[in-house]
């Protein structure tokens, strides 16, 4: 692709016969390439939305309850295309790079916290029947998906996860589910390849209402007071991540289709 301009050019200096000449029509022929964006999407929101999304993943956008409507075709495209899977391929790939250099203590209290939703395991087949994210969530409509238990793994995350197993990592399942989703949670972990956890905790009736950051570092807390060293955490929000008890590294999976605060 990139060749076609440069083919122009040395035809215009063939034909242009001198270099005076040509290099007045070399400017123009050279930034032809820089007029289109390189995306597919055609025009600016091709480069608006890969803008928001950086900014979202970093959580310079703070919260928000919908993808911008202009962003659904760039969603798809990156949750459907390769880019998706390849930007978890290398979150797991350092995951793994960090747990290596982990000094494991023979007192069985090394730890890893993985998250369930968009870190264990994928909800896109949900999420392509609902706008990729562009839909209010609406909750009863996610629960009867809960319930079926078909939620693939994200494949790296399953590498990392058995990895981290056979290191000697205990592993605990740390979700913004409620207690009544055990049942079809498990199973789909289950389902899709994630067995040998050593917690599956799940937000219970007392947890209820608490933001995710509280009640996810509630839980953490009690993890390090029973003597787990939590070497590692793997989520898709900040609020999977941030708080207090946080792990010595934590690693943030890309989730452009919604945002728990
Ligand atoms: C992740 O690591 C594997 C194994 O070393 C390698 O083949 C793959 O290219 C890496 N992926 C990325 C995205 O860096
Ligand atoms: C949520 O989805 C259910 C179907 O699962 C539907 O009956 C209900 O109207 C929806 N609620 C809203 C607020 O859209």
């Amino acid at each position: 692709m990139s060749s076609q301009p440069l083919i122009s050019v040395f035809l215009l200096l063939l034909v242009g016969g001198s270099v005076l000449e040509s290099s007045a029509t070399l400017d123009p022929i050279i930034r032809l390439p820089t007029t289109s964006d390189g995306l597919s999407h055609g025009d600016d929101d091709g480069l608006y939305c890969a803008s928001w999304h950086l900014a979202a993943e970093t959580n310079n956008a703070g919260g928000w309850k919908q993808i911008p409507s202009r962003c659904q075709s760039y969603v798809k495209s990156y949750m459907t295309g390769k880019q998706f899977d390849s930007d978890c391929e290398i979150i797991s790939n350092f995951s793994l790079a960090f747990a290596s250099t982990v000094e494991m203590d023979p007192d069985g209290k090394d730890a890893w916290i993985f998250d369930v939703d968009e870190t264990l395991l994928t909800n896109l087949p949900y999420y392509m029947d609902h706008g990729f994210g562009s839909e209010i969530f609406n909750e009863s409509c996610w629960d009867g998906w809960v319930a079926l238990a078909e939620a693939p793994a994200i494949p790296s995350s399953l590498n990392l996860y058995n990895a981290l197993k056979q290191m000697g990592f205990k592993i605990f399942v740390l979700t913004g589910r409620s207690e009544h989703q055990r049942q079809d949670t498990s199973k789909n972990l289950e389902l899709a390849g994630y067995t040998g956890w050593e917690g599956l905790i799940l937000r219970g009736a007392s947890d209820r209402g608490i933001p995710a950051t509280v009640y996810k570092s509630e839980r953490r807390s009690i993890l390090v007071n029973g003597g787990y060293r939590i070497h590692g955490s793997s989520g898709d929000q900040w609020s999977d991540l941030l708080g207090f008890a946080v792990a010595k590294r934590s690693f943030k999976l890309p989730n452009p289709m919604y945002y728990i605060p």
